[in-house]
C-alpha cells in the first residue's frame, strides 16, 4: 500500500501471542488486556532500548472492546473497567513517549474472540480509529464471508485513507483463504495494505515456527515477490523470550524472520524477559538485516545434511554484486553441532573477487576473501541457526591486497 508507511518491514510489540484474552485484572492484574499493560510494555520500550533499536509499534490486538457498541453513536468502545482513561488516553500516553499505536478489529460479524465485529460498521469503524489516534490497524477475519474479502478488505483500506490519517493497514485476509486451499490476490493486497498475515497463527513453540517456514519455503516462489517496501507477507509474531524456545531456537527464530524481511513483532512480557533473549531481539546487526532498504524477501536456497540455507539479497551492492544474508538452519537433532560443508556458488553468489564473509552472532569475520568455490566449513547446533554475511569485494580492493 503506498501510503508512504512501512517502507521496512514494521516493528513493534502486540499482546497476543503471551497475553492471549485474559480479562480477569483481578485474578491477573498484571497479564490481563488493560490499558496498564500496554502502558507497562511502552515504558519499558523505551527504557530498555527497544525503541532505539527500531521498534515503534505498541500494539492491542483482540479482547479489548466492550462487548457492545456504543447504542447512541454506534461506535466500538473499550472495555471500560480495564481501559477505564478511553482509548484516546493510552494512544497520547505511546505518542508522548515517541512511540505509535496499533489496535485490533475484525472484518466480520464478530472478533475471534466474540467481541463486535466491524462488518457493517467499516466506516464508523476507520473513523474511530483515526480519531483516538491510531497508527496501525490489524485488521481480522473471523466470522466473517471469506469470498467477500479480497472486496471487503480493499473497501476498508480506502476508508481508513479517506480519514487522512496515516494508519498501517495488516490484513488477515490471505490467513482465511490460503488454509481452505484458496489462493489470494496478493497483487491486490499489496496495493490495499501495508502487510498481511499468509498462514497459522504462531503458537509457543519451536514446532510453530517449524511449520511456518515450511509453509513459507512451499510457497516462496508463488509469494515472495509481493513483499516489498509498503507491502509485506508476515509469519506471525516473534515468541522469542517467552516458554517455548531455547535460546538457539530464539536465535533462529530472529535470524529467518529477518532474512524473510517479516514484520518484527514482538510478544513477550518487556518486564520480565531475561536478557539472552532481549539482547536476540535487540541486535542490531540482525535488525539491520531485516530492515535492509532492498526490501527482498529471502528464500530457502538449498537444503543439505538436514542444513536448510536461507539467504536474502541485501546492501552494499559491489561493482553490480549483491550482499547477501545467508541463514543456515539446523533441522538435526543428532545433539552436537554438525559440521557442514558449502560453498559460496552453491547458493549462487559469484563474484569472481570472492567476499568477505562475517558471522553475525558471533560478531567475528570469517573470512577476508572468500572465492565462489572456496569450500567454507561451518559447526551449526541443533535447531540453532549460523548467521552470515557476505559482502562482495571489487576487483580494484582484490588487486590492493594483492
Ligand atoms: C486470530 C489471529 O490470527 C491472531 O493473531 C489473533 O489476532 C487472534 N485471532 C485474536 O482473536
Amino acid at each position: 500500500l503506498d501510503n508512504g508507511l512501512a517502507r521496512t518491514p514494521p516493528m513493534g510489540w502486540m499482546h497476543w501471542q503471551r497475553f492471549r484474552c485474559v480479562t480477569d485484572c483481578a485474578a491477573y492484574p498484571d497479564d490481563c488486556i488493560s490499558e496498564k499493560l500496554f502502558r507497562d510494555m511502552a515504558d519499558h520500550m523505551v527504557s530498555d532500548g527497544f525503541k532505539d533499536a527500531g521498534y515503534e509499534y505498541v500494539m492491542i490486538d483482540d479482547c479489548w472492546a466492550s462487548k457492545e457498541r456504543d447504542n447512541v453513536t454506534g461506535r466500538l468502545q473499550p472495555n471500560p473497567d480495564r481501559f477505564p482513561s478511553g482509548i484516546k488516553a493510552l494512544a497520547n500516553y505511546i505518542h508522548d513517549k515517541g512511540l505509535k499505536f496499533g489496535i485490533y478489529a475484525d472484518y466480520g460479524t464478530l472478533t475471534c474472540a466474540g467481541y463486535p465485529g466491524s462488518i457493517d460498521h467499516l466506516e464508523l469503524d476507520a473513523q474511530t480509529f483515526a480519531d483516538w489516534g491510531v497508527d496501525y490497524l490489524k485488521f481480522d477475519g473471523c466470522n466473517s464471508d471469506v469470498m467477500t474479502m479480497e472486496s471487503g478488505y480493499s473497501l476498508m483500506s480506502a476508508y481508513l485513507n479517506a480519514t487522512g490519517r496515516p494508519i498501517a493497514y495488516s490484513c488477515s485476509w490471505p490467513a482465511y483463504q490460503e488454509p481452505i486451499g484458496i489462493h489470494p490476490n496478493y497483487e491486490q493486497m499489496s496495493k490495499v495494505c501495508n502487510s498481511w498475515r499468509n498462514w497459522d497463527d504462531i503458537d509457543d513453540s519451536w514446532g510453530n515456527v517449524t511449520n511456518i517456514l515450511s509453509w513459507f519455503s512451499k510457497n516462496q516462489d508463488r509469494i515472495a515477490k509481493y513483499s516489498g517496501p509498503g507491502h509485506w507477507n508476515d509469519p506471525d509474531m516473534l515468541i522469542i523470550g517467552n516458554y517455548g524456545l531455547s535460546y538457539e531456537q530464539a536465535k533462529s527464530q530472529m535470524a529467518i524472520w529477518s532474512i524473510m524481511a517479516a514484520p518484527l513483532i514482538m510478544s513477550v512480557d518487556l518486564r520480565t524477559i531475561e536478557a539472552q533473549f532481549r539482547d536476540i531481539l535487540l541486535n542490531k546487526e540482525v535488525i539491520a538485516i531485516n530492515q535492509d532498504s532492498l526490501g527482498v524477501q529471502g528464500r530457502l536456497e538449498l537444503t543439505k545434511d538436514k542444513i536448510d540455507f536461507w539467504i536474502k539479497p541485501i546492501k552494499p551492492i559491489v561493482d553490480d554484486y549483491l550482499s547477501y544474508a545467508i541463514g543456515l538452519l539446523s533441522n538435526r537433532v543428532d545433539g552436537y553441532p554438525y559440521r557442514v560443508n558449502f560453498t559460496l556458488s552453491d547458493l549462487n553468489l559469484v563474484n569472481g573477487n570472492g567476499y568477505m564473509i562475517r558471522d553475525i552472532y558471533d560478531s567475528v569475520t570469517i573470512g577476508e576473501i572468500i572465492k565462489p568455490d572456496d569450500v567454507l566449513f561451518i559447526r551449526v547446533k541443533p535447531s540453532g541457526t549460523v548467521l552470515l554475511t557476505a559482502t562482495p569485494l571489487s576487483s580494484s580492493k582484490t588487486v590492493t591486497r594483492i
